[in-house]
């Protein structure tokens, strides 16, 4: 089969931070660099309490808005959570799901993340699914059969047409926020490896149009060290995306050559 081209994507997860007067300048500066970039899919992952907003500052670009987290129920009595319905009436077109923070300090497990995918993808909103091992299990040589895990529960139950615009991060839990990013060379293993079981699920065309990106601790001096790596399809930052003098420069970076 032909290789199929995938637009890389440079993701930036807000996580907690900004007020309004600095996400509006991000915001702007942000939409700005997206007129003159073409061939990256910038895509920005706000606290849901700006995403109204920030869907009106973008409107008229092609930057894209992810949620960080939703309820997998349509609506109900659910205090303090968010449906698909709502993060789409918001202009989200992504959302964040299973994001280590949401696993390791929420105690999100295997179940509820399967039960998001499914009602993300029921709902018309593209999953980036987060995945990816703690520094004890990278040590004892489990690295892969954790993310392998995290993948069979988190797509349990879907086909290959659901599969259609789901994005997987590998997001080592050692390398987010620590400055300790993984050597290009290792995620560019656990990409093939992603690569590999998305084939024997769901066949080679699934495998060669899922884009597979890379989130720990990417700044704009590492970049173009994983965006050269065959199977990292672009990046999901943290804390460099908070800034316009560190996100422009990834954005740009992310071209694949
Ligand atoms: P970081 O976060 O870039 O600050 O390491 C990445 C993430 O949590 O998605």
């Amino acid at each position: 089969m032909s290789e199929i081209k995938r637009t890389p994507i440079a993701a930036g997860n807000w996580k907690m931070n900004l007020l309004r007067d600095s996400a509006r300048k991000l915001i702007d500066a942000v939409k700005n660099l997206n007129y003159q970039l073409q061939g990256v899919e910038i895509i920005v992952a706000p606290p849901a309490i700006w995403l109204p907003l920030v869907q009106d500052w973008l409107s008229g670009s092609d930057v894209k808005i992810a949620g960080q987290n939703m309820h997998w129920e349509e609506k109900g009595a659910f205090t303090g959570e968010i449906s698909p319905a709502m993060l789409k009436d918001s202009g989200c077109t992504y959302v964040l799901i299973g994001h280590s923070e949401r696993r390791h300090k929420f105690g999100e497990n295997d179940e509820w993340i399967n039960k998001k995918v499914r009602s993300a993808v029921s709902s018309d909103l593209k999953p980036i699914l987060c995945v990816g091992e703690k520094i004890e299990e990278r040590e004892k040589g489990k690295a892969f059969e954790v993310v392998e895990k995290q993948l069979e529960s988190a797509f349990e139950g879907l086909g290959g047409v659901e599969m259609m615009g789901v994005v997987i991060a590998y997001e080592p839990v050692w390398a987010i926020g620590t400055g300790k990013n993984a050597l290009p060379g290792d995620a560019q293993e656990m990409h093939r490896f992603i690569r590999e079981w998305l084939k024997k699920k769901f066949g080679e065309d699934t495998a060669q149009r899922t884009r597979i990106i890379y989130g720990g601790s990417v700044t704009p001096s590492n970049i173009t060290e994983f965006i050269q790596e065959k199977d990292i399809d672009g990046t999901l930052s943290g804390g460099a995306s908070i800034k316009a003098e560190t996100f422009l420069p990834i954005c740009k970076s992310s071209i694949k050559r």
